[in-house]
């Protein structure tokens, strides 16, 4: 096998994606959804009751992100976690009610936490009236018929997409004073408190996130999202000996990049069919990890190691190469795996030719 062939990036199906991809723009721009969708806001993640604050604490420990916010809503608790220059996080409990996520969550191995899950990916937006009367007339459908105000803001949400199980969220700031806590929610002293580690200091921004959707819906997953989102989808690269395609979106170049991580060919059997579809069959269609950008990688680890964090392998990558990552364990309270990746110059890539194999081979471990 050449190298070519195994880093196959035209295939039939790549050309397919690429001339659909380009028809939802054409779609989306003839609709007036074009500036509608700003950069990332937020992300929400939903945890069950008792794993609320080791789940929070944990982000707060091996993430450069600080505790802004928190609130109770009814019968639901969320910490806001924020760094300027980055998406915030929003950790909460979900309350009583009906949960959406529910069929979503549902794996071999997630029967313990039925309700954990990365749920959704907010964007803003300048006028969410215009962006929810254009999408229901395409077809949307959200989570709350109107929506959700606050003296602070207008938030909506999709339904949990069939092809991911996450949801997109909309959200149209009124106000300087940036609060997500909604109206009718009581404001609490945030009681958990970051260790203050300076290793935690070159820890950045959200890089990236991504997600784990099955072989047969991967092109519908990414048209789908950039329907709902100013994203285009900007590459795939297919690595054939471990039956998996990373595809990116992207809306600028800087910008929060959306990976879908998917096999080529669907799942058969644990042994024939790699890492990526194996994790479907076990944690069903979820987002596998957030990406962080990280200075001083090899120091930051290092610290991050000597305080208990584990990781599925060593650094991979090498600064000629343009980039050094690494993939965490997952977390017991969210399933999540943290990626640290130091990007060097332009580098803008997922991974190199050279780590990606141990990278996808790693994640087998957890
Ligand atoms: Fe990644």
């Amino acid at each position: 096998m050449t190298a070519h062939n195994d880093l196959d990036t035209t295939s039939a199906q790549e050309l397919i994606l690429i001339e659909e991809a380009a028809r939802a723009l054409d779609s989306r721009r003839d609709a007036g959804l074009d500036g509608l969708v700003g950069g990332l806001d937020s992300i929400i993640i939903t945890t069950e009751t008792d794993h609320l604050v080791p789940a929070t604490y944990e982000l707060l420990q091996y993430t450069g992100l600080g505790c802004t916010e928190a609130f109770f809503d009814t019968d639901s608790q969320s910490y806001v976690l924020g760094l300027p220059g980055s998406a915030s996080l929003i950790v909460r409990s979900r309350g009583t009610g009906p949960n959406p996520f529910s069929s979503a969550n549902k794996a071999r191995l997630t029967g313990s936490l039925p309700d954990t899950r990365l749920e959704t990916f907010v964007f803003t937006t300048p006028d969410i009236q215009e962006y929810v009367a254009v999408q229901k007339a395409r077809g949307v459908e959200f989570l709350t018929p109107a929506p959700r105000e606050s003296d602070y803001f207008s938030f909506i949400q999709t339904a949990p997409s069939p092809y991911t199980g996450n949801s997109v969220g909309i959200i149209e700031w009124l106000d300087e004073m940036r609060t997500y806590a909604p109206a009718g929610s009581t404001g609490l002293s945030p009681d958990i408190s970051k260790p203050a580690y300076r290793h935690l200091n070159n820890i950045e921004q959200l890089d990236h996130a991504a997600t784990r959707v099955k072989a047969q819906d991967r092109t519908a997953a990414i048209l789908e999202f950039i329907s709902l989102t100013n994203y285009h989808y900007d590459f795939g690269v297919h690595v054939k000996s471990q039956n998996s395609i990373t595809s990116v979106a992207r809306r600028e170049k800087e910008d929060f990049a959306m990976v879908f991580t998917s096999g080529i060919t669907p799942y058969t059997s644990d042994e024939a069919s790699g890492p990526t579809e194996r994790f479907i069959k076990d944690f069903g269609t979820r987002v596998h990890h957030m990406a962080f950008r990280t200075e001083k990688i090899e120091e930051t680890v290092a610290a991050l190691k000597k305080v208990g964090m584990a990781f599925l392998l060593e650094l991979v990558g090498s600064e000629d190469e343009g980039l050094m990552q690494i993939f965490s364990e997952p977390s017991p309270h969210t399933l999540l795996v943290n990626e640290y990746i130091h990007r060097f110059g332009n580098f803008d890539g997922f991974f190199t030719r050279s780590n990606v194999e141990k990278l996808t081979e790693a994640t087998v471990r957890q």
